[in-house]
């Protein structure tokens, strides 16, 4: 006879539809929206590589890399071959850039899939140039030069000794050259008029020896916003696609929206007596007669610890503040002050509810981080649903 221990047999198994109360929806339209607002900024020559890395700053990679497509976007940029791949399994066809850095043993890959590599130091290029000898065609490159983040590519110098090396003289074609700004959301320009003037000055060595790279990319949300001259032939824009500002206070702020809502349902309802206490370590204890709302949404999912005994959701239209320490996968909320709260009501942690909203940018403004960490934080255990 079988016992509860066995295990159970698979074809005794119905099939997995989601169950999770956590939900993060995707409004596509704010999403062409916002693709407008960017538009409207750039000179007809100049195009859009849409950044999508880090499952597109949590919205879902390949959701939102259909939905870009299906708008126009034939240029998308991730930062590892396996968000490429990703992609590449979906059946997402157009250029697809791997901004972040690739080793030797990654290549073939690469190729394989034909996703296009940043190259960010001439060994990688000479490795790369071996692998690729064999194809009929020059296979296409990105190169990326330091202008001044500190972080990854090739010091201008580099630049046309690389591009004058045999690896491009057959085997690669450099298609791009790009550099990453450093500061191009402060106020003050000087930083970022130093890199444009780097940047140039490459384009300009390459010019003279009688090279020119098809694409010039340069500019993040920031740039696109305060520096026109930093948009060459494509503008590489993240954070304004899913709906927030790059730069946090902002004179005239663009006409963007957030892309993402995250709701889950409250759970349970619970009445506390002054003097008890919820959640590890006791960190809220009631003064009062408390009602409490279990959520079923923890650290695990991306909702930070650090949020303990601070900052708020929306139930029934109203403010219901955190309270206790978040756990991992359960907030509590006191909603002593907001009637009938029921299990099954929706709980907004980011979104709009009745006349109240509650950002991304608040919740980074309450953990003392950027809308960028709160986005790409938010976990797999919330399904992404397109509307
Ligand atoms: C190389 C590169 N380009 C563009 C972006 C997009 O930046 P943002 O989200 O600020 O527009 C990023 C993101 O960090 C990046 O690493």
């Amino acid at each position: 006879m079988a016992s509860a221990a066995d295990p159970i047999p698979a074809s005794n198994l119905p099939p997995f539809p989601h169950h999770s109360l956590t939900v993060a929806t995707i409004d596509l339209s704010a999403l062409a929206h916002n693709l407008v607002q960017i538009r409207r900024r750039l000179s007809p020559s100049c195009d859009i590589l849409a950044v999508v890395k880090a499952d597109a700053y949590g919205h879902g990679a390949v959701g939102i890399s259909q939905a870009l497509v299906r708008s126009g976007i034939n240029r998308l940029g991730v930062a590892t071959i396996d968000e490429g791949l990703a992609l590449r399994e979906a059946g997402v066809r157009v250029s697809v850039l791997v901004m972040g850095a690739v080793l030797p043993n990654q290549l073939p890959d690469l190729m394989a899939h034909q996703l296009t590599p940043v190259i960010h130091d001439p060994s990688i290029a000479a490795r790369f140039a071996e692998l690729a000898q064999s194809r009929p065609e020059p296979y296409p490159v990105h190169v990326k030069v330091d202008t001044g983040m500190g972080r990854l590519g090739l010091r201008p110098e580099e630049v046309l000794p690389m591009l004058q090396s045999p690896s491009f003289k057959g085997p690669l074609r450099a298609e791009g050259l790009m550099t990453h700004l450093a500061d191009a959301d402060n106020q003050n320009p000087e930083f970022t008029m130093a890199q444009l003037t780097r940047f140039r000055s490459v384009v300009g060595q390459l010019a003279a020896a009688g090279l020119s790279l098809p694409l010039l990319h340069v500019a993040n949300s920031a740039a696109i916003f305060r520096h026109p001259s930093a948009h060459f032939s494509l503008v590489r824009p993240g954070i304004m696609l899913y709906g927030y500002s790059p730069i946090p206070v902002i004179e005239s702020p663009p006409d963007l929206r957030p892309v993402l809502s995250l709701t889950t349902q409250v759970v349970q309802v619970r009445a506390l007596a002054p003097g008890e206490s919820v959640s590890y370590n006791r960190a809220f204890v009631a003064t009062r007669s408390s009602r409490i709302a279990v959520l079923p949404i923890g650290y695990a999912d991306g909702y930070n610890r650090s949020l303990s005994n601070r900052g708020h959701v929306l139930i029934h239209g109203c403010e219901a503040r955190i309270v206790g320490r978040v756990c991992m996968d359960m907030t509590m909320v006191d909603v002593t002050d907001i009637p009938s709260v029921m299990p099954g009501d929706e709980a907004v942690l980011i979104g709009r509810q009745g006349s109240r909203q509650i950002s991304a940018a608040d919740l980074a403004a309450w953990l003392e981080t950027i809308p960028y960490e709160i986005l790409c934080a938010i976990g797999p255990r919330a399904p992404r649903v397109y509307r």
